[in-house]
């Protein structure tokens, strides 16, 4: 039987597919809500991959795998990144996922929920796939943002995400941001192609939370290990991730 929707501040980044922008996208909204003096808690979600803090150039000195071994709270995993923006790492090389007990993970979930309360918004920036761990730190979001690009494997893994979500998942609400896209007609278009999928198969149809386009400031932002708010904040994919970080910090879409 599936759960109860939870409702919380809680975001989940997911794609299915890797390397479609979910960690940049992530890292980038949780920075647009701090600059607008919303307390944020970015937690990676991708454990064993170090993706957040290699994209911001850190180093943590804490990580998860106190916290999963059960040494430590989940508190004391957090890095205080910048104003009103916090991390928690996910650099647990060392850590099995799939060797983690159910309670140590519920343990967790409890933790994160309770951590939540003194933030605006958590993001988790969730692994690829849709194993067993993706499907548990999904579980405790409110709301998943799926994001997509114009990829047929994209396109197929974010349908087999949004499944998920309403069959085994606690029915979250779920929404859709293209990524990559050449334009904005571009980005409409695979938003057309994976809704018209999802309403065939699923009778449901996640709304669009926006299109990001392509541009290679991204790239460079990330070469060079610096947030792209910090390296180019009026560029074209920052101006498109601040209307999404302005619908989700105004009114909640549906
Ligand atoms: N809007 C964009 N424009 C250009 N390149 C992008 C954009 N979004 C993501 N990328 C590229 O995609 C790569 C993968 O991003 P990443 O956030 O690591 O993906 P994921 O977390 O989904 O695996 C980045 O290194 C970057 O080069
Ligand atoms: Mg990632």
């Amino acid at each position: 039987m599936k759960e109860e929707q939870p409702y919380n501040n809680i975001l989940a980044v997911a794609s299915g597919k890797g390397g479609v922008g979910k960690t940049w996208f992530s890292i980038t909204l949780a920075q647009l809500f701090a600059r607008s003096g919303r307390r944020v808690l970015l937690f990676d979600g991708d454990i064993g991959l170090a993706n957040v803090d290699v994209q911001l150039g850190l180093t943590p000195r804490k990580d998860l795998s106190s916290v999963i071994r059960g040494e430590s709270k989940l508190a004391d995993a957090i890095t205080h990144y910048t104003t009103n923006f916090d991390i928690i790492a996910g650099r647990s090389g060392s850590i099995n996922m799939a060797s983690i007990s159910l309670s140590r993970l519920t343990a967790l979930k409890q933790e994160l929920l309770e951590l939540a309360r003194g933030y605006d918004f958590v993001i988790i920036d969730l692994g690829a796939g849709i194993e067993q761990y993706v499907q548990f730190m999904a579980s405790i979001a409110s709301r998943c943002i799926v994001v997509v690009t114009d990829e047929p494997t994209s396109l197929t893994d974010a349908y087999a995400f949004i499944k998920l979500c309403t069959t085994k998942l606690h029915n979250p609400a779920v929404n859709v941001v293209v990524n990559q896209a050449a334009s904005q007609k571009e980005g409409e278009k695979t938003f057309a192609a994976l809704s018209t999928a999802c309403q065939s198969f699923l009778k449901f149809s996640p709304p669009l939370l926006g299109i990001i386009r392509k541009d290679n400031k991204v790239r460079d932002a990330i070469r060079a290990q610096t947030p792209l708010i910090d390296f180019a904040s009026h560029t074209t994919a920052a101006t498109d991730v601040a209307a999404i970080s302005i619908k989700l910090m105004t009114k909640v879409p549906a």
